[in-house]
């Protein structure tokens, strides 16, 4: 493990050790940058570097390394560069899973399901041996709410609530429309609550946030778009859902690829707010285990809510008034959700039932070769 020395303005404190699956992928490359900037955990914090992708990208990876070395951060104080998950969860703090197959032009969610159980399965099983139990998981790689749920359910010895799938990006496209609709910078366009899946059926939400003025007073979304007239409304509950959720699409038809820099950028915000903490009276958009006590949402599903963190725990935020509108957005993302809650369970029973026969022959093998040893 190539190691860079610690310098005296970092060496007091003890480094964190983030692991990054699929680090040779492109939203990595985005985001690594800002990890062993400091952008993430702050400038006084050192990182150790877990670096996982799978053979075939080990070229690629050893190439990220040696631009990450040739970065010269003086936070990064150590990279392990490695394909076996047992050594890249090793203890870790955090986990960022990138790694999985990227959703090609016309490719539909559900394909990426059954190879994606797989991956996530076999990762959840490396974490619940060797990561710290006290690990928090952020999954990206899609269908990352229900990939999130198999690697929370492979984990057992790990808190369900360290595992989350990333919606943030959402969030931020929301506001950032928002904003540039209403004319004014994207940090003013203030809890906006995305729901649900990150797909087709997320529902991002206007009805609790506002635009934060100049002069500090609090604008109502739908009045900052032009005041309570139908076209506002008609916009938040058309147009609106549909260009943020269809965004992911319109970047995959343009770049053929899907997004990576602004992935990267959410997935660090993501990040930085469940380290540091929300602002006071703010909330953000996480998807994280649903435990069945609040709006309907049935239990145990990973189900992106609004969400308030203190001193790295989140707190889903109780109680906010929905319309009937968004009941009926909520209804329709949950059922998807458990829809694909059924079709993963059915891919991991098919690799349960594939491991108890493999466990068979090797048992069978096993006494084979016990056998021909006894005589
Ligand atoms: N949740 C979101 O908001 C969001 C946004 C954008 C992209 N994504 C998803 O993020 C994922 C990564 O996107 P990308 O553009 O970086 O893809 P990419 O294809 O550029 O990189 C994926 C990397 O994962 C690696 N990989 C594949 N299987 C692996 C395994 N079993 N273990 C470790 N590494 C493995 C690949 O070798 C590759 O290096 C995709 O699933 C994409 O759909 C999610």
């Amino acid at each position: 493990m190539p190691l860079i020395p610690t310098t005296p303005t970092n060496a007091q404190c003890e480094p964190l050790r983030v692991a990054v699956t699929g680090a040779a992928g492109q939203i990595a490359y985005s985001l690594l940058h800002m990890i062993a900037s400091g952008q993430v955990y702050g400038p006084n914090q050192p990182i150790i570097l877990h670096l996982l992708d799978i053979e075939p990208a080990l070229d690629a990876l050893k190439g990220v390394v040696m631009e990450l070395e040739d970065c010269a951060h003086s936070l990064l104080v150590g990279i392990v560069p490695t394909t076996d998950p047992l050594v890249a969860f090793r203890d870790i703090d955090w986990l960022i899973m990138l790694g999985a197959m990227p959703r090609r032009e016309g490719m539909q969610r559900k394909d990426l399901l059954k190879a994606n159980v797989g991956i996530f399965k076999q990762q959840g099983e490396a974490l619940n041996l060797v990561a710290k139990k006290s690990v928090r998981v952020v999954v990206v790689g899609n269908p990352a709410n229900t990939n999130a749920l198999i690697a929370a359910h492979y984990a057992p010895s790990i808190p369900s609530r360290n595992f989350s799938a990333l919606t943030r990006l959402d969030e931020n496209r929301a506001r950032s429309l928002l904003a540039i609709k209403a004319g004014v910078p994207a940090d003013a366009v203030r809890n906006v609550a995305v729901w649900g899946n990150h797909s087709n059926t997320q529902y991002p939400c206007v009805d609790h946030g506002y635009v934060l003025a100049a002069d500090g007073t609090r604008v109502p979304i739908e009045q900052a778009l032009g005041g309570s007239s139908a076209g506002a409304r008609d916009f938040l509950e058309g147009a609106f859902i549909k260009t943020v959720s269809l965004r992911g699409g319109a970047i995959i038809a343009a770049r053929k690829l899907s997004s990576a820099m602004s992935a990267a950028k959410a997935t660090a915000d993501h990040i930085r707010d469940w380290f540091v903490g929300t602002r006071p009276g703010e909330f953000v958009s996480m998807a994280v285990m649903s435990d069945g006590k609040h709006y309907g949402i049935p239990a145990d599903l990973m189900f992106s809510v609004p969400v308030t963190i203190t001193n790295g725990e989140w707190s889903v935020v109780k109680d906010l008034p929905l319309s009937s509108f968004a009941q009926s957005k909520l209804q329709a993302t949950a059922a998807e959700l458990v829809e694909e809650r059924t079709e993963a369970t059915a891919h991991v029973e098919a690799h349960a039932v594939a491991d108890a026969a493999a466990a068979k022959v090797a048992a069978m093998a096993g006494n084979g070769s016990a056998q021909v040893h006894a005589h």
